[in-house]
């Protein structure tokens, strides 16, 4: 790479330090040797599949190629295929659960065989980490899977046990089965559903076998949060794997988000910089409290700030405890920091033109891209799925990456994500995702967010997830 040109841009006060040798583009971090089987453990309704869709979410976002094989699916378009071919439609109640069901615990067994054939395939394609979703809960079927996956060269195998014994988590998890639209049961009642569910958990408890076997490589969680046991945990992508595990919980909790009060540098359109609130963002701070306060009750909270002035100011009349973090700060725009994106184009035309291209990839010179921030954030998300309520006050790009990691959202979305100033973003997370709601205070700010230029994809195609509601103090004169 050559130098960075030296150009003033009209309006700053201080010419663009020259860099050399830093790229714009970051590539993706090379996993190809990351090979692991991840195998589920459980009787059914124990959150395998809440666990097993949280480590894939969690491993995506840091770029691991991850997927769930889910063996209850393929069973089921095998079902369908067989219907269209022959007519037969075939019926899943409990009885085909039951192991004294010789004809279909072989039929079982089969799919539990072909789900980890395809798993080993798509490893071998590429992939880095293949999640087993199925309940693997005897010492046989586990062995099979230790066998089969010890005649392929690097690809190891972890057993992810979820153990529950808390009657209202297994209550809400059957009720959830049953309520969610689940293909096994959509011509059945609710109340034949239940039961038919409760009396498949039956047939499993018989034969249920809790890992126990030395040699495995395992992990065992016990009521999601209470209790972890690990064996033979090895390597660092496994040992990543084993400690995310280990921190979920499933306590039901809030994390708030919002934008520091708008700066000085919002007012004048200036990225980065550490500049103080402008009136209007005092305003903000001011409003806070409250409706925090009306919002979560007597319930403990703690706030997570940026080291920089902006959003420490605007957490200053909170009385909560308060943290403050290094990692949640702005991402850094380097030479460009302090400039507006009028002087950015100016000054570094074809930089400029990058970042539209590939906004995600894009590292600005001197400073970051959102895949390096991606990378400074991962502690901050192991200690937000350990922690219970959190309000964090941060930044339009480090919100829309911790954003992305609650709703799943791709990378090419991910800055272009509207985090508007003066609005509270409220996630609760569920059995699989988040509810939202968003609360905007009626004092004014800038529009700090830069739509994706017309030629490629639309800002608008960004999925602006669940309800909004529109959240009024008193009335407030900035
Ligand atoms: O404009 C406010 C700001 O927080 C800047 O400090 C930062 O560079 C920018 O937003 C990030 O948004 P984008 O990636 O859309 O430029």
């Amino acid at each position: 790479q050559s130098a960075v040109s030296s150009r003033i841009p009209s309006g700053t006060a201080t010419p663009p330090i020259s860099v050399v040798g830093i790229g714009n583009k970051v590539a993706k971090p090379d996993y190809s040797e990351a090979k692991i089987v991840v195998a589920t453990v459980g009787l059914p309704a124990r959150g395998k599949s809440y666990l097993s869709n949280k480590l894939m979410r969690y491993l995506k976002w840091l770029e691991y190629d991850v997927k769930v094989f889910n063996v209850g699916q393929l069973r089921r378009s095998r079902a369908r295929q067989l219907a269209l071919t022959t007519g037969q439609r075939g019926s899943h109640n409990a009885d085909y659960f039951s192991h004294q069901n010789a004809e279909a615990t072989k039929l079982r067994d089969k799919l539990a065989e072909d789900s980890l054939e395809m798993l080993i395939q798509w490893l071998k394609d590429g992939g880095n980490v293949g999640i087993h979703d199925a309940t693997n809960s005897t010492r046989s079927r586990r062995q099979k899977i230790e066998r089969r996956v010890a005649k392929e060269k690097g690809i190891v195998v972890i057993f992810l046990e979820s153990v529950c014994d808390d009657p209202a988590v297994i209550a809400a998890n059957v009720a959830l089965k049953v309520s969610s639209g689940d293909p096994d049961y959509k011509d059945m009642s609710p109340e034949m559903a239940k039961a038919d569910f409760l009396r498949r958990i039956k047939a499993y408890e018989s034969v249920y076998e809790t890992i126990t076997e030395p040699h495995l490589s395992y992990l065992k969680i016990i009521n999601v949060g209470n209790q972890v046991t690990m064996n033979h945990i090895r390597g660092y992508l496994q040992s990543r794997i084993a400690f995310y595990l280990m921190n979920l919980h499933l306590k039901p909790r809030s994390i708030f988000m919002s934008r520091h009060g708008e700066s000085q540098y919002n007012v004048e359109g200036k990225i980065g910089g550490d500049s103080p609130l402008s009136k209007r963002g005092m305003a903000y701070a001011r409003a806070l409290p409250a409706l925090i306060t009306d919002n979560i009750g007597d319930a403990e909270l703690t706030v997570w700030t940026s080291t920089l002035q902006r959003t420490i100011q605007t957490a200053q009349l909170l009385t909560y405890n308060k943290l403050t973090w290094k990692s949640l700060d702005e991402l850094d725009a380097g030479v460009c920091d302090g400039m507006t994106y009028e002087e950015i184009e100016q000054a570094y035309p074809e930089d400029f033109a990058n970042r539209d291209e590939d906004k995600f990839n894009y590292r600005y010179r001197g400073g970051e891209s959102y895949r390096d921030v991606v990378v400074r954030l991962e502690p901050v998300i192991m200690e937000l799925e350990r922690q219970e309520n959190i309000l964090i006050i941060g930044h339009q790009a480090i919100l829309r990456c911790l954003y992305a990691y609650f709703h799943n959202l791709t990378q090419a979305d991910l800055p272009y994500i509207k985090i508007p100033l003066h609005t509270v973003i409220k996630l609760t997370p569920k059995a699989y995702g988040c509810d939202e709601e968003r609360y905007t205070l009626p004092i004014q700010a800038v529009d700090t967010h830069r739509p994706k230029p017309r030629a490629t994809k639309q800002p608008d195609d960004i999925p602006q997830t669940t309800s909004r509601r529109e959240y009024y103090a008193d009335p407030i004169v900035a």
